[in-house]
């Protein structure tokens, strides 16, 4: 028998991090993705079901603000509240719960909620696992203004730097905004060895805001390997290199 759907583990990894780390009472940084959004759903179940009270979200991008409506989960700001927890997902998971984020186009509002104080929980099916970082391209959320330099100052730190766009190619290809109006570039590497000299770099550069590394910030995965029952937990160990 061949693996499940990728979204069965991303399903079961959701639901049971929402079972280990919500607790009533709660303020939930709600995450961005398809990973996130049955996170969402599961918060939103329990507390139709009564089986959780006084949960509030703390959303993470238009897309997920719409999802918490749906799912019947209240929403407050950071100007009301701090999340005392956030799950999100990731496209890049090292062994020492070192993160890529925001191949979903959302990071900088993600990392905004991720430090605005309490714990960072990822989610994700297995195929997020990676030694090292790099498999995939590094988001940075980059001012439109002069997007053209901060675009070459980002290849010269030896990647690949490609401004997303929508659609990616073709007439009435243009760059693709995030919810705060910024574009994105995405660093191609092909490994990563040196994700915190590699971030500090990237923060160098005037135009780029905000890097889709998040190090040192998660405390713990919840992996979905296999059926719903598959999952396994890992908690964060040494901060890694
Ligand atoms: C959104 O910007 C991203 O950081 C997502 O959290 C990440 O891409 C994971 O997405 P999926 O859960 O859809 O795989």
């Amino acid at each position: 028998m061949g693996k499940p759907d990728p979204d069965v583990m991303k399903r079961a990894a959701a639901e049971r991090a929402v079972e280990e780390y919500v607790e009533p009472g709660m303020v939930v940084g709600l995450g961005t993705g398809s990973t996130a959004y049955w996170a969402i759903r599961r918060i939103g179940a329990l507390l139709s079901s009564g089986e959780l009270r006084e949960v509030r979200g703390v959303a993470t991008s238009t897309q997920t603000t719409a999802q918490a409506g749906e799912a019947g989960v209240p929403l407050v700001t950071l100007a009301q509240a701090r999340p005392d927890l956030t799950l999100d997902g990731a496209d890049e998971i090292d062994p020492y719960l070192n993160l890529i984020k925001g191949r979903g186009g959302a990071l900088l509002r993600e990392k905004i909620v991720a430090a605005a104080g309490g714990v960072m929980v990822v989610i994700a099916d297995e195929s997020k696992l990676v030694d090292p970082l790099g498999k995939g391209s590094v988001p940075v959320e980059v001012d439109p203004f002069g997007w053209e330099s901060t675009v070459e100052a980002l290849a010269s730190l030896g990647c690949e730097a490609e401004l997303r766009r929508e659609p990616p190619e073709g007439p009435g290809s243009e760059p693709r905004p995030t919810d705060g109006g910024h574009y994105t570039v995405d660093c191609y590497f092909s490994r990563i060895d040196a994700p915190r000299v590699l971030e500090a770099e990237m923060k160098r550069i005037p135009g780029a805001l905000e890097t889709g590394l998040f190090l040192g910030l998660c405390r713990a995965a919840v992996v979905g390997r296999g059926g719903p029952e598959d999952v396994e937990v890992r908690e964060a160990g040494s901060p890694g290199p």
